[in-house]
């Protein structure tokens, strides 16, 4: 069941849980994430950066493929689709796409016009009624190309933007895309604390999900994160259960080669590590 992200993070919020989100580049990723959270009797959100929906051809293409897969498999849990990371342009695509969910990234602008475009989002996303993520303090790493710094947000800014009337909140607090480097210092608690107490109900937006370890993650939900954002260790459990097949020369077997056969261990991967992420968040039977 398609849905804005609204009501599934407050829930989150308010029972000490957050939903995964976990980011999609076509339809095996898809039907692997809806199937798992299905099972899981989890709310779900699925991702879809910039850069997956030009690799999908559109996000029309998405939006058209996401909706009738989830009519054909008979999802019953709440499922947003969300735009991740994007641009001024990009969210307003994705709402005439049929999204139920945007992320607006003005993180890199000045505060001012962060603030401006944010609010013109949030009216446009709202009378659509779909869902809308604002982020403050740019997240460290590689996200489509785009590379920052790790940094914490203010938490003066983030309630500034929290009180644009957005429905969820992305803030940096150490946490950074893709792989952690050796010599990471771990999530700023402190910050994540001094966000919340000035925010007060937002759910708290947590990037970069991979490769933060378990208990850290725990501890943020404890501390007003509600949305958990993974993408990269999906990426990476596809890849290494991709590579196992083909070294083991399964590939050349009978019918191997069909695609059908040579992209089901990589599915399988996926929906594991999104069941042990969704067991980590304490979202299951929250559907
Ligand atoms: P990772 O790729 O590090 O899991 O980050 C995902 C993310 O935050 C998408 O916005």
């Amino acid at each position: 069941m398609i849905v804005s992200a609204t009501e599934m993070l407050k829930k989150a919020k308010a029972g000490h849980y957050a939903v995964g989100q976990f980011n999609i580049n076509n339809l095996e990723w898809t039907k692997a994430i809806l199937l798992t959270a299905e099972e899981m009797k989890s709310p779900v959100i699925l991702g879809v950066s910039e850069g997956a929906g030009k690799y999908m051809t559109g996000f029309k293409t998405v939006a058209a493929m996401v909706r009738a897969m989830d009519e054909s498999l008979g999802i019953t849990v709440p499922v947003a689709l969300h735009l991740d990371h994007g641009t001024y342009e990009g969210a307003k695509t994705c709402i005439e796409a049929g999204f139920s969910s945007i992320m607006f990234d003005g993180s890199h602008y000045e505060i001012e016009e962060n603030v401006a475009k944010t609010t013109e989002l949030v009216k446009l996303a709202h009378d659509h009624g779909l869902s809308i993520e604002a982020e403050v303090g740019a997240i460290g790493g590689e996200e489509d190309g785009v590379i920052g710094a790790g940094e914490c947000a203010d938490p003066d800014e983030c309630k500034r933007i929290a009180d644009l009337g957005v429905d969820m909140l992305a803030a940096g607090i150490g946490n950074i895309h893709g792989i952690y480097p050796e010599n990471w210092e771990g999530l700023s608690f402190e910050t994540l604390d001094a966000i919340q107490q000035k925010t007060g109900e937002m759910p708290l937006v947590l990037h970069g999900g991979s490769g933060i370890p378990n208990e850290m993650i725990k501890k943020a939900i404890t501390l007003g994160v509600s949305k958990v954002n993974v993408n990269t260790e999906c990426q990476l459990v596809f890849a290494a259960a991709t590579r196992e097949y083909i070294e083991a020369g399964k590939d050349k077997q009978g019918k191997g080669y069909d695609p059908r056969k040579l992209l089901a261990p990589g599915t399988e991967a996926i929906k594991a590590e999104v069941k042990a992420k969704i067991e980590l968040f304490g979202s299951a039977n929250k559907a």
